[in-house]
């Protein structure tokens, strides 16, 4: 299998969800072995901002692209590449102003392109927008200095996070989402120890589940 890690948090040794994602992946790669993991580190080394020279080019028809636009276009390549070549996406990010990051942003608003990752037809009426990617699936790890987040939660109306990529994740192939919070960060006390830990226990329990489904497909592909 091949996993893609994009880590968005601006801190390194005190992030949650990097923390969050190492364990995940370790208890992943211990039932999948030969998996191969990428790391796409955007907290670190965020992706430029969009600009009038990248949308014109991502807008011109391959064949007549220059090399300028060529080179505007290279570090999109590069991410949706990275994307195309995964099974699952593990998306690590911390919850900044109800939202995402602006380098997790930066990261959706180079990967999500017309003729890469969507199509678009007006044939299609009112829906002209389809993804091209397919059958992936997408983790997401998340932590926040509040807590009530999730659906049933008192601020579920303020959490553009998780909706917002859940929304963008069918561009990314995404057709299986799981989604695992840490909450209570700024409280620092019980309500956060024992959050920490269902997490922790959590993405065992999905890691190990993916592993096993994995491991079964495999098997019925052999025998097939
Ligand atoms: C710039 C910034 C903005 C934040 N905004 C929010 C917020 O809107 N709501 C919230 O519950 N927590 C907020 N937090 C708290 C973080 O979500 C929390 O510290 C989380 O654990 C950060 O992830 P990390 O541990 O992986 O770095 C914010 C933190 C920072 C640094």
């Amino acid at each position: 299998m091949n996993i893609l890690r994009i880590d968005a948090s601006a801190r390194l040794e005190r992030s949650l969800t990097r923390k969050l994602a190492t364990h995940f992946l370790e208890t992943l790669l211990a039932g999948t072995p030969d998996s191969e993991v990428a790391k796409r580190d955007v907290g670190v080394t965020p992706p430029d901002f969009l600009t009038e020279a990248w949308i014109a080019a991502a807008f011109t028809p391959e064949k007549q692209r220059t090399e300028q636009d060529r080179r505007v276009l290279a570090e999109s390549d590069q991410l949706i590449a990275e994307v195309k070549a995964a099974d699952l996406i593990l998306i690590a990010t911390p919850l900044y102003n109800y939202g995402m990051p602006a380098s997790l942003k930066a990261w959706f608003d180079k990967v999500v392109r017309i003729g890469q990752t969507f199509s678009f037809d007006l044939s299609r009426g009112d829906v002209p927008i389809e993804p091209t990617l397919s059958g992936k699936t997408l983790v997401i790890l998340t932590s926040s200095g509040e807590f009530g987040f999730e659906p049933s939660g008192i601020r579920h109306a303020d959490d553009h996070l998780v909706p917002h990529i859940q929304t963008v994740a069918k561009y990314l192939g995404a057709e299986t989402v799981e989604i695992i919070r840490i909450e209570y960060q700024e409280f620092g006390d019980q309500r956060h120890d024992h959050s920490v830990e269902r997490a922790f226990q959590n993405a065992t329990t999905c890691a190990q589940k993916l592993a096993r489904s994995l491991n079964t497909h495999r098997a019925h592909k052999l025998h097939l």
